[in-house]
């Protein structure tokens, strides 16, 4: 039996959760304003925008707080397609090494990349662990930009018991098909700024339209997904195509595995999504009120990852999953020697695992204002990472199936 890249993490209770929204008439400005109230609680005193996917927010607030040449500050692991839609909006972008303990931005290195014409910093959470948010959030202050924190894979990390969101003028969230928790593709914004919330939400209204054709094919996306997620159907429906992928057209293999990233496409298009579903928003309740519960198994997953691969010096494990304060939706492993070869081992054995080699965003054609410039930790790691998926959904015979099979891997090469 093959194991997925990934699983989405929904449990039964999610899709009862969808009948009785069809079921019972509920309007879906009831169901709205629940997912908000219940979205309040965890960033007070903010603004909350439901969106069709994070990358909306991050256009739309770049869009209407930025202006043409203005300098913004991103970590060389960030998003890519955030970078290129800082491009398509005609900002100019400067890269920052990041940390080797963390993968996010090595804050250090930051003010000496700023100038009169910097007017932002995009802090990325990456793989959910939370970045040196308060120590940017003082560089802000002290330059006066903007800090707009991408929180795409951090919801539930907290630091000092603030969840990240909160530290920011601005904070975007993503819950698309992959993130936990899910409304199957969506984002949320979370902003100081009463103007901006009120352009998001007006842009929403004039320009996403009710379109059928859209939400038909995301309704397949999601079905198939969702099938993909059981090891057992996978191993019957896309194990095999997967395998012949891999080994004889690694580019389709690549362009399945990383449509999500938005990078191949000339143009971002703020209009690709359609708004979000009554059944979305439901799913997106259901999902929040299990949130912790999630974590908790997760983190009870990583840490086991975590013990067993202490003893084998070619895997290092990226963050300290013994901590609480974090989501654990990611784990991560650099693999010092013999990247390839060992990930190729795994898909043999049926672990089919992550290869991370797409955050480094000097590799891309980005036009970047110091692109010449090394960044070495970035360097160092891309290529090396590997990410394990780890969810509630996955159960403790899963868990150690995926590590002895890292293990066997790691010794056969
Ligand atoms: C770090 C990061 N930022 C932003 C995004 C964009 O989120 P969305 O797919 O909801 O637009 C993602 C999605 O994978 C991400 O991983």
């Amino acid at each position: 039996m093959a194991i997925p890249f990934f699983s989405i993490d929904l449990k039964l209770i999610d899709l009862i959760s969808i009948i009785k929204d069809i079921l019972l008439p509920y309007n879906k400005k009831k169901n709205e304003n629940k997912f908000k109230e219940l979205l309040q609680k965890r960033y007070p005193n903010r603004y909350i925008s439901l969106l069709p996917s994070a990358r909306l927010g991050f256009y739309l607030s770049l869009k209407f707080l930025l202006k043409k040449n203005d300098e913004v500050i991103f970590s060389s692991m960030s998003f890519p397609l955030y970078v290129k839609i800082a491009k398509q909006l005609d900002l100019k972008i400067i890269l920052v090494d990041v940390l080797e303990k963390d993968l996010n931005i090595d804050v250090s290195k930051i003010e000496e990349k700023i100038n009169k014409n910097t007017k932002a910093i995009i802090a990325t959470h990456l793989f959910g662990y939370p970045c040196e948010i308060e120590k940017i959030k003082n560089i802000c202050k002290k330059h006066n930009l903007l800090l707009i924190e991408d929180c795409a894979q951090s919801f539930n990390s907290k630091i000092k018991n603030i969840e990240t969101g909160n530290f920011g003028d601005v904070g975007i969230t993503s819950t698309s098909l992959l993130k936990i928790p899910t409304t199957l593709s969506g984002g949320i914004l979370i902003s100081k700024n009463k103007e901006l919330a009120n352009k998001v939400n007006e842009w929403q209204e004039m320009n996403l339209k009710d379109n059928l054709s859209l939400k038909f094919k995301l309704f397949i996306k999601v079905i198939l997904s969702i099938l993909n997620s059981y090891p057992k159907i996978y191993s019957i429906l896309s194990d095999k195509i997967f395998n012949f992928l891999f080994k004889y057209n690694p580019k389709i293999y690549r362009k399945i595995l990383y449509s999500g990233m938005g990078v191949k496409e000339l143009k971002y298009d703020p209009l690709e999504r359609p708004e979000l579903a009554k059944y979305q928003i439901t799913i997106g309740i259901s999902q929040l009120n299990r949130c912790d519960e999630m974590n908790k198994i997760r983190k009870m997953h990583s840490v086991f990852f975590q013990e067993t691969f202490k003893k084998y010096s070619n895997i290092i494990v990226i963050n300290n999953h013994f901590e609480d304060e974090w989501n654990h939706q990611y784990f991560v492993i650099l693999i010092k020697k013999d990247f390839a070869k060992i990930n190729k081992e795994l898909f043999k054995l049926g672990v089919h695992a992550m290869d991370e080699n797409v955050w480094d965003c000097s590799k891309y054609n980005f036009d970047i204002k110091n692109k010449k410039e090394v960044f070495p930790i970035t360097e160092m790691v891309n290529g090396k990472l590997l990410r394990i998926q780890n969810n509630s959904f996955l159960n403790k015979k899963n868990i150690q199936e995926i590590a002895q099979k890292i293990i066997n891997g790691n010794n056969k090469v």
